[in-house]
């Protein structure tokens, strides 16, 4: 884990209210894990005061050197908002990388991946870190979904990638119409998957797990909750275990990605 004032490499907008940063930082970097994140704060602005936690989108690399990492975020509020309006050279102070990420074996063959709007930011670079290990993702599937076709991100930056694509959303108005649950559940009826790895809103991650628990299916997911430091120090992202002598597990360090068996939310 370092910290570092970072340049912006670029800041461009993807969606209505959805952006792409990419942040020129040091080859650290280079051994993080899809699911990690860092805690970004933005210098000379008094807000927001805290830092606030992105998960690494993709790496940036040049001739196999990193060049930076890239995050895809959303305006939410005030830090998000200022962030929109930075620009090429200027600079943000990240710590990381941080947290436990994704673990997928790499003799997984059929992984289903589950992406609600903004919680497809760490599962490209799930999707890109398997694939640069060799795992064949041409049996794998990702489900998208969104409340409308504005929330359906970076459906173009898998093209590359063997794996399927299949999209929804609430209102029909990009793939079919309906929940991204409801494809997760129809994919595991016509084949079982190795592993489900899923990030979206914490309702959508609920009824992953209990369709995951149901059809016996190992699960991981990506939980968010508010952080304070990010680092362990201030015990504000506690979730709580479903079994064992401790209650509580801390999102900062011993997630953001959880076996969905491991909390109490299914
Ligand atoms: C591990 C982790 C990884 C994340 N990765 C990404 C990412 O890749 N892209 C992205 O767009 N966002 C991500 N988030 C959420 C992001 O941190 C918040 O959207 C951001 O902190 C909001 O800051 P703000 O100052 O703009 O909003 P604020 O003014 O602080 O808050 C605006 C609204 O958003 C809510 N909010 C703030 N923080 C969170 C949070 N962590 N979870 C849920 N609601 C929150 C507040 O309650 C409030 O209602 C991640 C969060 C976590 C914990
Ligand atoms: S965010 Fe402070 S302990 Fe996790």
């Amino acid at each position: 884990m370092v910290q570092e004032k970072v340049r912006v490499l670029w800041n461009k907008k993807v969606s209505s209210s959805c952006y792409k940063i990419g942040l020129g930082c040091g080859s650290k970097y280079l051994i993080s894990e899809p699911g990690q994140f860092i805690m970004l704060r933005l210098p000379d602005q008094p807000v927001p005061f805290l830092r606030r936690p992105f998960s690494i989108h993709r790496l940036i690399k040049k001739n196999d050197r990193l060049k930076g990492i890239e995050l895809l975020y959303k305006i939410v509020g005030a830090g998000t908002e200022k962030l929109s309006g930075y620009k090429v050279g200027d600079y943000a102070d990240i710590v990381g990388p941080l947290g436990t990420g994704f673990s997928v074996s790499d003799s997984c063959r059929n992984v289903f991946i589950v992406g609600g709007g903004i919680g497809i930011a760490p599962l490209l670079f799930l999707a890109l870190t398997l694939d640069e290990k060799g795992v064949d993702l041409s049996g794998s599937t990702l489900f998208l979904g969104g409340k409308t076709g504005d929330d359906i991100l970076c459906k173009n930056d898998f093209a590359g990638l063997k794996l399927r694509v299949q999209i929804i959303t609430d209102d029909g108005s990009s793939g079919e119409k309906g929940l991204v649950t409801d494809l997760l559940e129809r994919g595991i009826k016509e084949k079982k998957p190795d592993i489900i790895c899923a990030c979206g809103p914490f309702a959508m991650l609920e009824s992953v797990a209990r369709i995951a628990a149901m059809y016996s299916v190992p699960c991981q997911i990506s939980i968010e909750t508010i952080m304070a430091c990010g680092i362990g120090a201030c015990l504000g992202c506690a979730v709580e275990k479903k079994n064992g002598s401790e209650k509580y597990l801390h999102a900062c360090m011993d997630g953001p990605v959880f076996d969905a068996n491991m909390l109490k939310i299914s």
